[in-house]
C-alpha cells in the first residue's frame, strides 16, 4: 500500500534532555605552526536522526569531564570511585557522577562554605564568603577549581555522597553551527577555540572544548539543535555583510554554503579577523575558492598581530565605510555580527554608527535611530557570546 503523504512524520525521539548520540568524524586544527591559539574544525555525523536545523542555529553539546581529573578527585578524597551515590541525574557510582553529571571544575557557594567550615586554616576564604566581598571572592576564585581546594585541605575528608551534594550539575555548552545541511547532509560542523590555560601552577582545560578536541573520538557526542533568530534574509537576492572574527566566522561559513547550495544571487561580504595571517587564517582555502567562484563578493581580513599596532575588523569597516553605507542604505543589505560579546561586538557596533555619521551625514542621534530601525527591520543581527 502506498504511503499516506498527509500522515504526520513520526515524532523524533530526541529532545534537548534526550540528545542524539552524534559521532565525531573530523577533528582538525585550523591553526598552523606558531599559533598561540588552538582553534579546531569538528564534523559530527548525525546519521539516523532525520534531523533538521537551519543555518544560523547553534547546537547544544553535552560534554563528559576529563577522566584524569575525575580520578584525581576520587584519590584526593580517599575514595575508590565505585561507591554508590545519588547524583544530580539519579543513582550511579561516584566515578560516573563525576564524569557525566557533576560540574567538577568550577566551585559552588555550598562547596566553599563546607571547606571554610571544616578547614583549620582558611581565614581568607571565611572572610571572602561574606556577601559584601563578592567581587573579591570572584577575583580570588579566578582560575581556581574544586581540585585546588581538595589538595590544599587534605585533612578534610568528604564522603562520596557529601562531595556530590556539594557540586552543581554539569551544564551543556552551545556552539554556532558552521555547516549547511544542504552542503553536508546528516552532519553538523563546529569551529571551536579549545580552552587551555595555566593557573596556580596547573594546566587547566575547558570542559567541553577539550572533550571534543581530546576525548570524543570513540564515544557518543550528545547533541541537540538550538533554534536561533540569527537567520539569513528570506530573499536570496538581498546582499549581506558578515563580521565574524575568530570563531565568529562559524555561522558565516554555514550561510555561504547555504547560499551556494540554493543558488542565491545576493552579494556576500565577509570581514574576518584573527591573530596572524600565517597561522590563524581559518578556512583559507575554502574562502579563497568562494572568492574565486564569485560567491564571496568581498573578503576583508584583519590580522591583529602581524604588525605592532593592532588591526581589527572594525578598522577595515571604517576604511570601507563608503561601500558599506552603499550596501546598507542604497541596496538594503543585512548586517550580521558573530563572536566575542565583551569587546568586539561593542567596537563593531560603534564603527557602524560612525560610518552612518561619516558616510550618511547623520548626527549621532540620527545614527542611533537608524540602528534601531535596522534592528526592528531584522536587518542588523548579532550572535555574540
Ligand atoms: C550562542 C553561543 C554560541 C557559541 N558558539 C561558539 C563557537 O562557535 N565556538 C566556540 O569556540 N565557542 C562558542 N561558544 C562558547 C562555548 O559555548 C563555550 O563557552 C566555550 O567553548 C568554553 O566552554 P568549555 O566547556 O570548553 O570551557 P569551560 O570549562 O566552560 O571553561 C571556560 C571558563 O574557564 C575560565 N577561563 C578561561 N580562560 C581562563 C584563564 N586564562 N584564566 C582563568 N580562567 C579562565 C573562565 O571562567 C571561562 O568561562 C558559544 C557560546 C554561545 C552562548
Ligand atoms: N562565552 C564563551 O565561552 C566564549 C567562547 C569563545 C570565545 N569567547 C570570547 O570570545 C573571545 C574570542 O575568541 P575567539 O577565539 O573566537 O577569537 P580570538 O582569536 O580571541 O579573537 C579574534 C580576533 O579578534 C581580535 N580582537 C580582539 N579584541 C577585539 C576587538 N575589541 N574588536 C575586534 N577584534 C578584536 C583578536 O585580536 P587580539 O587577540 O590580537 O587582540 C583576534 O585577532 C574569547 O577571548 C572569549 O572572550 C567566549
Amino acid at each position: 500500500m502506498a504511503d499516506n503523504p498527509t500522515a504526520a512524520a513520526p515524532a523524533s525521539p530526541y529532545t534537548r534532555t534526550n540528545p542524539f548520540p552524534g559521532k565525531l568524524v573530523v577533528n582538525r586544527s585550523l591553526c598552523g605552526e606558531g599559533s598561540d591559539k588552538d582553534t579546531r574544525h569538528f564534523e559530527i555525523d548525525l546519521k539516523g536522526w532525520g534531523l533538521n536545523y537551519e543555518v544560523g542555529d547553534s547546537m547544544t553539546v553535552w560534554p563528559m569531564n576529563d577522566p584524569a581529573l575525575v580520578e584525581e578527585i576520587i584519590k584526593t578524597i580517599g575514595a575508590k570511585g565505585d561507591e554508590q551515590v545519588t547524583g544530580p541525574k539519579g543513582p550511579t557510582t561516584l566515578r560516573e557522577a563525576l564524569l557525566r553529571d557533576c560540574r567538577i571544575t568550577q566551585t559552588t557557594p555550598k562547596f566553599l562554605k563546607a571547606i571554610a567550615e571544616r578547614a583549620s586554616a582558611a581565614p581568607l576564604l571565611n572572610e571572602l564568603l561574606d556577601p559584601s566581598r563578592k567581587e573579591d571572592l570572584d577575583r580570588y576564585l579566578w582560575g581556581m577549581e574544586v581540585i585546588d581546594f581538595l589538595i590544599e585541605h587534605p585533612s578534610i575528608k568528604f564522603a562520596p555522597q557529601e562531595l556530590v551534594d556539594l557540586l552543581a550539575k554539569l551544564q551543556p555548552r552551545l556552539y554556532s553551527i558552521s555547516s549547511s545541511l544542504k552542503a553536508h547532509p546528516e552532519q553538523v560542523h563546529f569551529t571551536i577555540d579549545v580552552v587551555h590555560y595555566e593557573s596556580h601552577g596547573r594546566m587547566r582545560k575547558g570542559v567541553c572544548s577539550s572533550f571534543l578536541a581530546e576525548r570524543a573520538e570513540n564515544v557518543p557526542i550528545p547533541v541537540f539543535p538550538n533554534t536561533s533568530k540569527f537567520r539569513l534574509p528570506e530573499d536570496g537576492n538581498t546582499p549581506i555583510i558578515m563580521v565574524g572574527p575568530g570563531t565568529g566566522v562559524a555561522p558565516f561559513r554555514a550561510y555561504l554554503q547555504e547560499r551556494k547550495a540554493v543558488g542565491a544571487k545576493g552579494r556576500n561580504w565577509l570581514f574576518f579577523g584573527s591573530q596572524k595571517a600565517s597561522c590563524n587564517y581559518f578556512y583559507k582555502e575554502e574562502l579563497d575558492q568562494m572568492k574565486k567562484d564569485g560567491l564571496l563578493t568581498r573578503l576583508d581580513c584583519a590580522w591583529s598581530r602581524d604588525q605592532e599596532k593592532k588591526i581589527y575588523v572594525q578598522n577595515h569597516m571604517l576604511d570601507n565605510g563608503a561601500e558599506i553605507w552603499k550596501w546598507l542604505d542604497g541596496e538594503g543589505a543585512h548586517f550580521f555580527v558573530c563572536g566575542d560579546a565583551r569587546r568586539m561586538a561593542k567596537d563593531v557596533d560603534a564603527a557602524l554608527r560612525k560610518i552612518m555619521q561619516n558616510q550618511g551625514g547623520k548626527t549621532l542621534d540620527e545614527a542611533n535611530a537608524y540602528v534601531e530601525k535596522l534592528k526592528s527591520d531584522k536587518r542588523y543581527k548579532r550572535d555574540v557570546y
